[in-house]
C-alpha cells in the first residue's frame, strides 16, 4: 500500500457517518478510521456496511488486555476483513505476539497490525506522576516502536514529528500512521503538536489520519482532495 490519507469518521451514528460518506461521489472512495464510539453505538454491523461501500477501513478499537483475550478479540475481528487494526504496545510483547495469532486467518491473511506507542494525551509529566515511566517520552516511543517490530507487528501510530525517527530505528518499511494533521490555515482543536499534510509527507509518514479539518469542513470533499493533492499527489 502507498501513501493515503485515513479520514477519521468520529461520528455517534450510522446515520451520521453515512451523512458524510455520501458526499465522497468521485471515484476514490476515501480509506476511513471507524473508532471506538462509531464501533460501540452501531457494533461490526457498521464496519461491513462501510467496507461494502467499497471503503478501505483502519479499525482503531486500540485492543488492551491479557494476551488470551486480545488473541480471541482478534480472531472475532478478523471476519471483518478490515484493512488495519490496532492495539496498545503497552500490552507487552505477549500480548503482541498472541494479537498476531489471532488476527491471521486460517488462510494465512491478515490486515495490517499496528501499535500505539504512548497516546499523545500522554505527556512527560503524566508518565513519571501516573505510570512511573522516567526515560525521555521520545526514548519511550521509539523503544515501543522497536518491541512492536520485534513482536511482528507492521508499524505504529505517532505523531508525524516522531515517523522519521521511527523509521530510522525500525526501517523504511515499517508503517507510520500519524494523526495531529492540521492545514497551515486551519484550526489546531485540542491537538498540540500538528504538521500539515505536506510536511507530514516530507517527515516520512506513510499514512495520515484526519479528522475534523475534514469532517467540520465547510466543503469536506474539497478538504479530502487538498490533503490528498498535499500528501499524496
Ligand atoms: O480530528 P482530528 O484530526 O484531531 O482526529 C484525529 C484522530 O486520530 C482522532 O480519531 C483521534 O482519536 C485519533 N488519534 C489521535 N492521536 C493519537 C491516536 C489517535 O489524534 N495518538
Amino acid at each position: 500500500m502507498g501513501k493515503d490519507v485515513i479520514v477519521a469518521c468520529d461520528f455517534a451514528s450510522a446515520e451520521a457517518v453515512y451523512g458524510f460518506l455520501d458526499r465522497f461521489t468521485g471515484e476514490k472512495k476515501p480509506f476511513v478510521k471507524i473508532g471506538m464510539e462509531l464501533y460501540y453505538a452501531e457494533g461490526p454491523q457498521i464496519v461491513r456496511q462501510i467496507k461494502a461501500r467499497g471503503h478501505r477501513i483502519f479499525l482503531d478499537l486500540k485492543l488492551h488486555d491479557i494476551p488470551n483475550t486480545v488473541k480471541k478479540a482478534m480472531a472475532v475481528l478478523s471476519g471483518l476483513d478490515v484493512d488495519i487494526v490496532n492495539l496498545h504496545a503497552a500490552g507487552t510483547t505477549a500480548m503482541m505476539e498472541a494479537a498476531l495469532e489471532g488476527i491471521t486467518r486460517p488462510d494465512g491473511t491478515r490486515p495490517l497490525l499496528i501499535a500505539v506507542t504512548q497516546l499523545t494525551s500522554t505527556d512527560q509529566q503524566s508518565m513519571e506522576r501516573d505510570l512511573l515511566i522516567h526515560e525521555p517520552i521520545d526514548q519511550v516511543v521509539l523503544h515501543y516502536a522497536e518491541t512492536a517490530k520485534n513482536a511482528g507487528l507492521d508499524g505504529v501510530v505517532c505523531s508525524p514529528l516522531e515517523a522519521g525517527k521511527v523509521h530510522a530505528r525500525c526501517g523504511a518499511g515499517f508503517l507510520t500512521v500519524t494523526p495531529g494533521v492540521r492545514f497551515a490555515d486551519g484550526d489546531r482543536g485540542d491537538q498540540k503538536r500538528v504538521m500539515t499534510p505536506a510536511e507530514a509527507k516530507k517527515a516520512g509518514s506513510d499514512y495520515i489520519v484526519v479528522g475534523r479539518p475534514i469532517t467540520a469542513a465547510a466543503d469536506p470533499v474539497a478538504a479530502y482532495e487538498r490533503c490528498i493533492a498535499e500528501f499524496v499527489d
